[in-house]
């Protein structure tokens, strides 16, 4: 029997791209270039699945191709905002992700922007590699403590959790979080925190808002110029998330302006492309997307699409289907 034709958007960790080769009749995308909407739609066109990651975008206008042989996109990532939905459910695609593996080292990435922002480490960084470093004295580059502070969280789910906890036992932070359905008590009292019956509350409270919210259009701008105008003059935003979470035109403003002290950013409005105007300002950090860029994490997300597909062409239950 022919093994089934699976098609894979970008590079994935070798050790994964060799398992892919024995299983199955796998096309890689060998020079690891972004595919055009032509490209992803001739893949639905020929390949019995298809494993995007979260830089392809995958519209209706892309899912609607016709002559689809496509029946499940594999997606490596646990966000899936890039795929319309709706679509994929009206052409009966099936969508599965990678949830729980990349959720330690993603609340890692976060809290490395936490105290990159508060510590002022990029700006340092940038000081020492111009040559301008002048020595220590004691009124250089002076930030902001982040031990016994106050963390605030908007959203809840598995990596917010893991950075309340290496926030909370690690750096003895207070947290406090919003999320709009109740939370685990056991959860609550590991952590002894509090939940905020709203946004602005957080915000008005927080040292450190920290964004963990899924993006698409629910979320769109969420953090726009009001919510930031709630934040302290002396508060950092921390966005892992997805980059349309906050309105950046706002940010950028608000950071001009130091209406708050700083932000650190994984991830951006139409990344890979940043604003200028973030690109100029001193105080905020950004970083690629990192989140979940470990060696063991992609390794593992990659293992996830692997039973994911596994199980789909054995006809077993799907571990992780979003649609
Ligand atoms: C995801 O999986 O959604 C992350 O953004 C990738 O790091």
């Amino acid at each position: 029997m022919n093994k089934p034709k699976v098609f894979i958007t970008r590079r994935w960790p070798s050790s994964v791209e060799d398992k892919l080769k024995a299983r199955y009749d796998v096309t890689l995308n060998s020079d690891d270039r972004p595919l055009t909407a032509d490209e992803f739609k001739h893949a639905l066109q020929h390949y019995d699945a298809v494993c995007p990651t979260v830089c392809d975008s995958f519209p209706a206008e892309v899912l609607n191709v016709e002559n689809k042989r496509c029946k499940i996109l594999g997606n490596f990532g646990v966000g899936y905002n890039h795929i319309d939905i709706e679509a994929a459910k009206a052409q009966n695609l099936i969508i599965t992700n990678t949830p729980g593996v990349l959720t330690e080292s993603t609340a890692d990435i976060a809290m490395t922007l936490l105290l990159m922002s508060a510590r002022r480490g990029a700006e340092g960084d940038r000081l020492v590699r111009s040559k301008k470093w002048q020595g220590w004295c004691p009124t250089q580059m002076m930030s902001s403590d982040v031990t016994g502070t106050t963390l605030g969280l908007i959203g809840f789910g598995r990596i917010a959790q893991a950075m309340a906890r290496k926030a909370h036992h690690g750096f003895g932070m207070k947290i406090i979080f919003f999320k709009p359905s109740p939370a685990e008590q056991n959860i609550i009292d590991d952590l002894q925190a509090t939940r905020c019956d709203s946004i602005k509350e957080l915000l008005q409270t927080a040292d450190f808002v920290s964004l963990h919210c899924p993006g698409g259009e629910p979320t769109h701008h969420l953090i726009n110029q009001k919510m930031l105008d709630l934040m302290k003059p002396s508060a950092h935003l921390i966005n892992s998330a997805r980059g349309d979470v906050v309105d950046t035109q706002a940010l950028i403003n608000t950071l001009k302006a130091k209406k708050i002290a700083g932000a650190g950013l994984d991830v951006f409005e139409g990344e890979p492309n940043v604003d200028e105007g973030l690109l100029n300002l001193e105080n905020v950090s950004l970083l690629p997307h990192l989140g979940s860029a470990t060696i063991a994490t992609r390794t593992s997300m990659g293992e996830k699409v692997l039973h994911n597909l596994d199980a789909f062409f054995s006809g077993k239950a799907l571990p992780n289907q979003v649609v």
